[in-house]
């Protein structure tokens, strides 16, 4: 691609006698309508080209079928690049020849046989759109040299980098590789513990049999394509700032580095100035679903500047889960940290989720189940409240160790890496009451009591003082009325950072690109997705309204006979809890607000006097 008389032809037939593949010049391919109007002098416009671009797109999918080839064509915008390689984005490779003005002009006007006037070129200047996703190559070089760039660059160098190769890592590489990119892989070598990761990891997957592995961090960035883009797949907190600094000395101004780790986001934005300092971007890229998403597709939310989103968009759409309308799942989010800020948001919501199914699962414990009758009842549920988590839920209950159920076997500790934590410190500082997250990131805290837990279930024993009486139906609703709650505060977080932070932040592609690929996928997801393009409460929405109306009574009941028979079901009942006080008209906040003032003559306000006047009274 680029301007009229930069040489594309030239270079073009050139590069495909080089590789024996075909040519075709896109000018051949204009409808006789475009040829008379630029004869006449006139610059074409969107609508002339379109069909014309659609020729080309068709051309290029015929002839990716057959092997490869090459279409030389202005494509001066970026719209016009995206209908040449619209459905085949992954395997289209842009170069863009450019040159000044003047160097230009100069070669059409020794041209003879040519249909555009060079008195065009300056209309073709004004319209062309730096592609940032081409190898840019200056035509002042000669054709030989040209051509041995264009196959350096393209054919030889990577055009991914993936950095650390633990589990994320090597799914990754795997799914980019499966993808048709040609990437670099690299994990550190340390004596007699990780020794020849990359080169013994790519010759275990057939396709990896074009990738480059390396344990040496200049050869590694060295094999990329300019701009290099390198993925880090590194543990996140300071192995990341150790990473950037072993980095830099071989990285070069508009390279972009991709954290996909579950990076606090204030730590990526503190990452994104100084790399900003280096001319070097950084986009952080929540990312989700575990193993098994890392390689056939999880949900990434991307963040930082979007021209540098732009240039890694292709790899991050193309290794995404795909939503039901086969759109990625994977959007940028905003600026600096908002990827990792969403992502930590997510896991709150995760967490919430998790806990949720372990309380209805004890319940279900009380009632008198064994984990297979556990793993039916919640497959029962699936048909309204289908999600990824309830899933594999259902499968924990049905396996078997001899001839007892493993999740018997599990040591009650819950372990956390941060990201829970995290949501709770966001959620105190923005002032957002994410009650739920808080509780069931703080019951995954005092599971790691085992021992006082232990010695204190001598002291106090449990007991039943009325029968257990639930209904499944009940606690099905009570899981789901908390379920609602839980979307509700963790969406609100996500609204309220985005207004202090001025972020930006749209609901409804948030939740859609969590319907696929992710840990947090369900129904209710995809029930999110439409209810908040109308609305950002989701406690505003009359379906909402109804359902938490219709399915309050089960879960008071649910509970209440769980407190009844001391089922410890902390989230459950924070719900409900929740509940009742963001549905409260007038609070008992009143009477802090009396006690602040009585203490500390903090002052109060009125419910008669709207001026907003600070009142302080001697209480005494
Ligand atoms: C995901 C998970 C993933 C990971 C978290 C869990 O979306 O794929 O959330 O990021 O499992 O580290 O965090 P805890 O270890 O804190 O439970």
């Amino acid at each position: 691609m680029g301007v009229s008389g930069v040489g594309k032809s030239t270079i073009g037939k050139l590069l495909a006698q080089d590789l024996n593949i075909p040519f075709f010049d896109g000018d051949d391919f204009h409808p006789e309508s475009n040829i008379t109007k630029m004869s006449s002098g006139q610059p074409l416009n969107d609508d002339d080209r379109q069909p014309w671009l659609e020729t080309l797109n068709a051309l290029a999918k015929k002839e990716l079928i057959k092997n490869s080839c090459i279409i030389v064509c202005s494509a001066l915008k970026q719209k016009y690049r995206d209908i040449v390689s619209k459905e085949i984005e992954s395997k289209t490779k842009w170069v863009h020849l450019s040159g000044s003005y003047e160097q230009i002009c100069e070669r059409m006007n020794s041209r003879t046989k040519h249909f555009m006037p060079s008195e065009l070129l300056q209309s073709q200047f004004d319209i062309l759109e730096n592609p940032t996703e081409a190898l840019q190559i200056d035509v002042s070089k000669t054709p030989q040299n040209i051509i041995r760039t264009i196959k350096h660059e393209l054919m030889d160098a990577s055009e991914f980098g993936v950095f650390g190769l633990g589990v994320m890592g090597k799914s990754l590489c795997r799914n980019l590789a499966n993808n048709g990119f040609k990437i670099s892989m690299f994990n550190r070598h340390v004596e007699g513990l990780e020794e020849d990761i990359a080169t013994n990891f790519k010759t275990q997957f057939k396709e990896l049999s074009q990738a480059a592995a390396f344990d040496d961090i200049a050869a590694f960035v060295n094999s990329l394509q300019q701009p290099k883009k390198i993925m880090l797949m590194v543990n996140a907190g300071k192995a990341i700032d150790d990473v950037i600094e072993d980095l830099l000395p071989y990285l070069s101004e508009s390279d972009i580095l991709i954290d996909c780790g579950n990076s606090n986001y204030k730590k990526t934005k503190e990452r994104y100035e100084y790399l900003k300092t280096k001319n070097i971007h950084l986009v952080g890229a929540g990312v989700s679903g575990g193993e098994e998403g890392a390689l056939k597709g999880p949900s990434i939310m991307p963040s930082g500047a979007k021209e540098a989103y732009k240039k890694v968009k292709l790899y991050l759409e193309a290794i995404s889960a795909k939503d039901k309308d086969n759109l990625p799942c994977c959007t940028y989010i905003g600026p600096d940290g908002s990827g990792h800020f969403i992502k930590m948001v997510h896991n709150g919501i995760e967490y919430v989720e998790m806990q949720l199914l372990a309380e209805v699962s004890t319940i279900l414990e009380a009632l008198g189940q064994n984990p297979s009758e556990i793993a039916d009842t919640l497959e029962s549920w699936k048909g309204q409240a289908s999600s990824y988590l309830l899933d594999i839920t259902t499968s924990i209950f049905r396996k078997k160790e001899g001839n007892d159920w493993l999740v018997n076997k599990v040591l009650d500790k819950a372990g956390n890496k941060g990201t829970g934590n995290w949501t709770a410190i966001a959620s105190a500082e923005l002032g957002v009451p994410s009650t739920l997250i808080a509780s069931a990131l703080f019951t995954r805290y005092m599971s790691f009591y085992k021992e006082e837990r232990l010695q204190l279930n001598k002291s106090f024993k449990k007991g039943s003082y009325v029968k257990f009486k639930i209904t499944f139906n009940e606690l099905f609703e009570a899981y789901q009325f908390a379920r609602i709650i839980n979307h509700y505060q963790g969406f609100k977080l996500i609204t309220e950072a985005s207004k202090s932070y001025a972020w930006n932040l749209n609901l409804s592609e948030i939740a859609r690109i969590w319907t696929s690929g992710c840990i947090i996928k369900s129904k209710l997801m995809k029930d999110l997705v439409e209810i908040f393009k109308n609305t950002s409460n989701l406690l505003t929405h009359k379906k909402i309204i109804e359902t938490l109306n219709q399915y309050k009574s089960s879960t008071k009941t649910v509970v209440l006979q769980s407190i009844l028979n001391d089922v410890s079901i902390p989230a459950l009942s924070e719900a409900i809890q929740f509940f009742n006080g963001i549905t409260t008209a007038y609070s008992s906040a009143n009477i802090i607000q009396a006690q602040r003032d009585y203490f500390g003559a903090h002052t109060y306000q009125r419910l008669d006097d709207n001026s907003g006047k600070n009142y302080h009274t001697n209480w005494k």
